[in-house]
């Protein structure tokens, strides 16, 4: 999680980008909507609108002890980040957003509703924001991401992440603050 966060005490602070609400694009993947726990879930991707925010929020609020604000995610979209959901049926399990501009592409949030984890949504989801990046013509991803958070390092590692830096301070922390990760994948 990255620069728009509460995670990190900042706002967003980056160029207009373009489309993330527009062009309703769709993805679906195949699977029964149905399906047990132990298989992999139906995916639409399409962009996060305003109504998403309610059921956005739920989930931000599950996933991290310093949630971002409704604040952080307007402006998300009000500045045309690349701002997507994934539904099953008709429920929001996972979101992701995406900056992107001067060559690379940012990771600013990337979050699977608690029920629905360990089943490819994250792998799914982040797969989906590289193509947005590698189709926008950036040649990397970077993102940041707290040491303690080991699941989120498995997951970009068995992507081909590299480790490129440290934010010293950078988020908040129950008694202090936390250094950040700056990760980074070459396309
Ligand atoms: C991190 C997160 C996005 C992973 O979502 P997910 O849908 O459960 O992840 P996936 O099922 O796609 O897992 C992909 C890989 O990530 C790693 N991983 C995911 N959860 C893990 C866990 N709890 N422990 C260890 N590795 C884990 C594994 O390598 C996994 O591959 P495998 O299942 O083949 O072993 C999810 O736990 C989450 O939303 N956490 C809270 C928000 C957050 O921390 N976001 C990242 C901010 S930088």
């Amino acid at each position: 999680m990255s620069a728009a966060s509460g995670e990190s005490g900042d706002t967003p602070a980056r160029d207009p980008q373009k489309d993330a609400g527009e062009d309703v694009e769709r993805a679906r993947e195949s699977g029964p909507s149905t399906a047990p726990a132990n298989t992999p879930l139906a995916l639409l991707y399409r962009p996060m609108r305003d109504v998403d925010l309610p059921q956005v929020l739920a989930i931000e609020e599950m996933a991290y002890e310093f949630p971002w604000t409704e604040g952080i995610f307007r402006d998300c979209l009000r500045m045309g980040y690349h701002c997507y959901v994934a539904e099953q049926g008709r429920r929001l399990v996972a979101y992701g957003i995406l900056s992107i501009g001067a060559g690379e592409s940012h990771l600013l949030n990337l979050c699977v509703h608690p029920h629905h984890r360990r089943r490819g949504v994250a792998r799914k989801l982040l797969a989906f924001l590289m193509d947005k990046a590698r189709s926008a013509g950036v040649d990397s991803l970077i993102l940041e991401v707290r040491p303690s958070n080991t699941a989120a390092i498995q997951l970009y590692r068995s992507l081909g992440f590299n480790e490129v830096g440290r934010r010293r301070d950078y988020y908040p922390a129950r008694g202090g603050r936390e250094d950040a990760l700056i990760l980074a994948l070459e396309f």
